[in-house]
This record gives C-alpha cells, sequence and structure tokens, in this order.
C-alpha cells in the first residue's frame, strides 16, 4: 500500500464564507491529531462522534485517543452502515441519545466515515437544540472530495433521496488519507468518477493531470493523491464560496447527475454505486453535448476513455426509454417540462441550459440492452 507516513496538515483548502469560513486541512495518518485542531476551532469540551462499524473498528480508537489528550470529553455511538438507515428514525434516535448524554450547544458532533454518516450527524448537528458545531472526518474519497464540503445535509425519504435537510457548514473538515488504504476499490472508483467530474466541469489541465496519473491515483501514491485531492477539494470549496444555496454555478457539479439519478432510481438503488451512475450519466451528457452542438466532438471519448481506465461503466442500462422518461421526469404533473441540464463546451468548461425531455433523452438514445451503436 503505497500511501507513506505523513504531518498533521500537510496541504490546507479554505471554504471561504465569510465569518463561516472553514479550513479542509489533508494529512497522513493524521488522526492522533485531529482532536488538538478541532479543539482550537471549536472550543469545545465535549463531543459525539458518529461512525460506522468497518471505521468505527479501524480508525475510532485513534480520534478518540486524541480527542481525550486535547481536553475533550468524547462520546462515541456507531449507526447502521448504508443509505437505507439515513433516515429520519435514525435522526430521532441520535436526539435520545444526545439528550441522554446530556449533550448541549456547546458540544461538537463529530461525523467519522463516509458520506452517509456525514449527511446524517450533519443534519443531526443541524437541527438538535437548533444547531451545533460540527466537525466532518470524511473517509471515502467521495466523502473528502464531495460530500464533506458545502454544508449539505439530509436524510432519505421513502418517496426519495435527501429529500429533506438542511445547509449547514462544517466548522472544520479533517482529511486523513491514510484511512483511504481499507478503502474497497470500487468505492475508490466511485469516488474518483467525481474527482473526474470536478476537472470536466471546471479545469482541463486537472483533467490532462488525471489522465497521465489515474493509476497511481486508484493505487493511493501520495505524490498523486494529495495534490489531486488538494486540487478537486479547491474546486469545490471555490463553487462552494461563490454560491452557498446552489442559486447558479454550484449546479455545474450536478455533470452526469441527472441521468445518473435516472439510473440510480430504475436500479432502486441496488448494484450500482453512486459514482457508477455518475459515470455513465456523464458520457451520456458528454455525447448529448457533442449532438446538441455545444462541445467539440471527442469530448465524450476523452472523457469516457478516462473513466474506463478506473474501471467505470459507461453504458446505459438497458431499460426502456419510456422508464427513462419516468425517471427523468422531475415534476410529473407537467409533462413537456424542461429540466437544467449541465453541458460541456469542452473538457474543463461547462454550463447549465434549460432542456426538453427529447433534447435530453432523444427516441434514437442507445442503451446497452440494444447494443452500442459508435457515433460516427
Ligand atoms: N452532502 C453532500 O453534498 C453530498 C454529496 C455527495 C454525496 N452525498 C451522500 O454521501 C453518501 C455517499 O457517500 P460515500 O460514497 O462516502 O458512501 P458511504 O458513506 O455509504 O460509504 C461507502 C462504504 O464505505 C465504507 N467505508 C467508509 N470509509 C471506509 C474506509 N476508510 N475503509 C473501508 N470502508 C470504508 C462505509 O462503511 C460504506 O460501506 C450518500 O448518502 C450521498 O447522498 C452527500
Ligand atoms: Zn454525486
Amino acid at each position: 500500500m503505497s500511501v507513506a507516513k505523513g504531518g498533521a496538515v500537510l496541504r490546507k483548502v479554505t471554504v471561504a464564507l465569510g465569518e463561516r469560513s472553514y479550513p479542509v486541512c489533508l494529512g497522513i495518518d493524521n488522526l492522533d491529531q485531529a482532536g488538538e485542531f478541532i479543539a482550537r476551532r471549536t472550543k469545545a469540551t465535549r463531543a459525539v462522534v458518529l461512525t460506522v462499524s468497518t471505521v468505527n473498528r479501524r480508525y475510532a480508537p485513534k480520534l478518540m485517543r486524541s480527542l481525550k489528550a486535547a481536553g475533550i470529553r468524547a462520546s462515541r455511538i456507531e449507526v447502521p452502515d448504508g443509505d437505507a438507515t439515513k433516515n429520519l428514525r435514525q435522526v430521532a434516535k441520535l436526539y435520545d441519545a444526545f439528550l441522554e448524554l446530556g449533550l448541549d450547544r456547546s458540544s461538537v458532533v463529530i461525523s467519522l466515515g463516509g458520506g452517509m454518516v456525514g449527511d446524517l450527524a450533519g443534519f443531526v448537528a443541524a437541527s438538535y437544540l437548533r444547531g451545533m458545531p460540527f466537525v466532518q472526518i470524511p473517509t471515502t474519497i467521495l466523502s473528502m472530495v464531495d460530500a464533506s464540503i458545502g454544508g449539505k445535509t439530509g436524510v432519505n425519504l421513502k418517496q426519495g433521496k435527501n429529500l429533506v435537510g438542511a445547509f449547514h457548514q462544517p466548522k472544520l473538515v479533517w482529511l486523513d488519507v491514510g484511512t483511504l488504504r481499507s478503502l474497497p476499490n470500487r468505492e475508490r472508483a466511485a469516488g474518483v468518477a467525481e474527482i473526474i467530474k470536478v476537472a470536466a466541469i471546471w479545469d482541463e489541465d486537472f483533467f490532462a493531470l488525471l489522465e497521465s496519473d489515474v493509476e497511481a491515483l486508484m493505487a493511493l501514491d501520495p505524490e498523486v493523491l494529495l495534490p489531486v485531492l488538494e486540487r478537486a477539494c479547491s474546486i469545490k470549496a471555490e463553487v462552494v464560496s461563490r454560491d452557498e444555496r446552489e442559486a447558479g454555478l454550484r449546479m455545474l457539479l450536478n455533470f452526469g447527475h441527472t441521468l445518473a439519478h435516472a439510473i440510480e432510481k430504475l436500479r432502486n438503488y441496488r448494484g450500482i454505486l453512486h459514482g457508477e451512475a455518475v459515470a455513465i450519466g456523464m458520457v451520456f451528457a458528454a455525447e448529448r453535448s457533442e449532438t446538441l452542438g455545444f462541445a467539440p466532438s471527442g469530448t465524450a471519448e476523452r472523457l469516457r476513455t478516462l473513466l474506463e481506465r478506473v474501471g467505470l461503466p459507461t453504458e446505459i442500462p438497458g431499460f426502456e426509454r419510456k422508464a427513462y422518461l419516468e425517471a427523468l421526469r422531475v415534476d410529473k404533473k407537467k409533462r413537456d417540462s424542461h429540466i437544467q441540464f449541465v453541458v460541456l463546451r469542452g473538457i474543463g468548461r461547462a454550463e447549465t441550459v434549460p432542456l426538453s425531455m427529447t433534447e435530453i433523452y432523444p427516441a434514437q438514445q442507445r442503451r446497452a440492452a440494444t447494443g452500442r451503436s459508435k457515433k460516427a
């Protein structure tokens, strides 16, 4: 495993939001120093760490020791793993536990794990006693570059994903990239899909860097991993700083997500990771961008090649067109409504355009089941 030893904070990115600004600190095997930084940033003397079993077993003991050493009395709660329990029932259980522990607004909520526990912990932190300080310690690539930055928190309803939530910015995001050593390959690739996404919409040089080093990134070579995570985090931070509430610019981060959400829905969120659906959705969106005259030809192929190098899927699952149209429709009552669709202007440049259903999903759209017909 090639993540080398390192210091507490090797790189730092700032999410600039005025007095709510916060740092994203990147280091290797730095969990033993997290407590000290959390104490400094929050002034808390009481904390609760929310985590999931694998991460709890491997990493929580080190974090708990470091909190104690920093003078923070910390409790630990393990929540069941998986998006199925990112729900209001779990939220209510956590409120009960918080009351029992006697936590108040001067206590800090710390999430240790992937985006699932981060979203859940963040939402509880946003709502318990109308808001408590919150710290993110993400342990998946996806949560390091995406979910932990930007303050979106929330839970799923049975009617859909992330339908209830709040904006609640953390006080600190602490990245220990050493924790990625235990992250399965498939989860790594799914996180890399979101890194490729920010490069594709924002920064062609970064995209070119990924093209030269993506295997080393997957192997967690620190020479590549650290600068790549730093760049991905800083793009997300910049977008969030300029558009915290998703009034415009932040929508670009939805590149590839229109179709991705439809695919996830049609697959009942089973057997496909979010990043994998996003990979398929990005190639689809890039192809549409070319066909509709927004992007030069070759754009989609460049994206597809990079995604396939990390083993991500790029072929659209073979559901009926009707099923896709149904799943894509945001407002079921408005049959001909337009959707804000993110198109590429080329690699590194994107924009949002309102498109009709047939522009997004034309009748001749190819799918895996109908065979792959290469575009001329
Ligand atoms: N708030 C946002 O802006 C935002 C953005 C993107 C995604 N999300 C949310 O994030 C969630 C997806 O995040 P995710 O991909 O991190 O999934 P996840 O939190 O479900 O983690 C994926 C799996 O990896 C395991 N895991 C985590 N860290 C590990 C480690 N270091 N070693 C071994 N195993 C580890 C987890 O236990 C889990 O089984 C979804 O709920 C999604 O809605 C939120
Ligand atoms: Zn995503």
